[in-house]
This record gives C-alpha cells, structure tokens and sequence, in this order.
C-alpha cells in the first residue's frame, strides 16, 4: 500500500475501525478455535469414567438445590489450595460435567475432592443438620432428601442426552441405566452389583449410603455424587503431575 493510500485510511474513521476489527479477529480466531476441540486442551488422565446413574442423579440434586451457590468445585494449583484441598483439579476431572459446577464462590469449602473424606453417615448427619457437626455453619438443612425418593425412571434419557454431548455412555449403560443405579444404592448386600462394576469399574462405591434400607433416597443419590467427586483419578500413578502438586506450583 503506498502511502498517500494509507493515510487515507488513516483518515477514514470508519474504515480503519473495520480493518483493525478484520486483523484483530484473525488473532482471536487463530487463538480460540482450537480451543473448541477439547482433545486440544484436557490432557487425557487414566481413571476418569463417566458418573453411574446414581451420582448422576446425585449430580442433579447439588444443581436443583444450588449448592454450587457456596460451594466451588475448583482446586487452584496454589499452595494454600493444595495444601488445604489435596491436588489441583485438572481440566479431565470435569470433562464430563454438563454443566460444569466450578463455582465461583466460596461461601463453603471446594468441594472438588471432597469424595471419601468423611463417611456416609458424617455427610448425613451433616446435611440433616450441619450446626449438629460444624456448631458455626450456616449451611442450610436439608433433612427433607431422606423423605424424598430419587427420581430413577428417567436416567436412561439423562445418559443418552449426555452421550449426545460425547458423555461415552455405552448402550449398555443407558439400557441399565435406572438398574445400575438400584444396585448402587442397594450394595452388595441386597444386589447383584456385577454389572454396575463391569460397566463403571470395580471402584465403584456400592452401599446404602442414607442408612435407610427401605427407600432410595435423595439423600443416597446426592452422597454418592458427593463421595466420588475427586476420587477417579489416582495422583500416585500420575508422577509428573505429583510433583507440580506438592509445591502447588505457585514457586
Ligand atoms: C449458604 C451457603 C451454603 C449452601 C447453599 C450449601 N452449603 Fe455446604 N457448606 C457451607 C459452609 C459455610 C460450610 C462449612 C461449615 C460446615 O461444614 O457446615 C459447608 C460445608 C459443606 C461440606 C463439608 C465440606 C468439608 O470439606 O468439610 C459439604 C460436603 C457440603 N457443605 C455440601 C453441601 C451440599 C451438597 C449442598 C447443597 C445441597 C450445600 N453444601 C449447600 C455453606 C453452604
């Protein structure tokens, strides 16, 4: 371009807004779109599955309720986060959240790894009545889950919309789904649980986790959720990643 061209673009308001707005959206496009393939971005980790029907119902439980309102699902890979929570999450750990629940307040602690830190009877006790454990708490109650029963029937649907979103739920998964989630509730004790662990690993926490045989309660699908958060992943076998972890990479 010669310059008495230029500096008539120069001078034209109007067409140099739309030509800085054609150069600076060739960065931005060049810079975002890879970022729309999530093979780009999410480091594939071992041990990441799908949620069972259970926790999935669990999962609609915490969003139906807003837990997320006080409570994140985010460790940040600072010190005092690792310290206090356990490894940052990785991108992985929610590639199968639809919606995500990161949050963005802490009116409560992250819940991210808050699988298998407490028992299924602390975590009832706690929703029941938080100022019973924690005599400062201003978490709500909510007692009435243990009344209420899970809405199972439904679940194959969930898994198939989510399979839609690239959720890799099997066929097999969503025929199951509203059995698996039977079994999972009911444990070893009471079901056949050889299925649930052929289709979700052998990991997978099966027992009555409200400690009410009787029903399949609101309150056993959201602490099956609540017990698997930040347990599919096992750190010891990620070395590279440990390491990044214990100094919480902040350094
Ligand atoms: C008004 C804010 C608020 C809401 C809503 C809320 N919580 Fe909490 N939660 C807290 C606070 C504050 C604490 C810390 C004190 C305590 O343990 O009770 C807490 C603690 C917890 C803990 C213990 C975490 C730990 O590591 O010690 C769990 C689990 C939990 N909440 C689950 C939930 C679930 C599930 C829901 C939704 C059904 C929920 N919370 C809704 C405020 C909230």
């Amino acid at each position: 371009m010669s310059w008495s061209n230029h500096e008539h673009l120069e001078k034209n308001a109007l067409l140099l807004l739309v030509l800085v707005i054609v150069v600076i959206s060739i960065g931005g496009i060049v810079e975002i779109i890879p970022l729309f393939r999530k093979e780009t971005v999410i480091e594939p980790v071992t041990g990441m599955r799908p949620y069972t029907p259970l926790e999935l119902a669990g999962q609609n439980i915490y969003i139906r309720e807003n837990c997320m309102a006080c409570h994140s699902q985010q460790i940040r890979p600072l010190r005092d986060e690792v310290v206090r929570y356990g490894h940052y999450s990785l991108a992985a750990e929610s590639m199968y959240d639809h919606p995500f629940l990161w949050g963005s307040k802490r009116t409560g602690p992250d819940l991210a790894r808050v699988g298998g830190k407490y028992s299924d009877e602390w975590h009832k006790a706690h929703l029941v009545e938080p100022r019973d454990l924690v005599p400062e708490s201003i978490m709500p109650s909510y007692s009435f889950l243990l009344k209420r029963g899970a809405k199972l029937h439904d679940l194959d649907k969930h898994l198939a919309t989510l399979k839609t979103l690239g959720v890799p739920y099997t066929d097999e998964m969503i025929e199951n789904a509203e059995k698996d989630a039977i079994a999972q509730a009911h444990g070893e004790a009471r079901s056949e649980i050889g299925g649930l662990q052929e289709r979700y690993g052998e990991k997978v926490n099966a027992r009555d986790f409200d400690g009410q045989p009787n029903i399949i309660s609101e309150m056993d699908a959201l602490i099956a959720y609540l017990q698997v958060l930040g347990t599919m992943v096992d750190f010891n076998a990620i070395k590279d990643v440990e390491d990044i972890g214990e100094t919480g990479g902040a350094e």
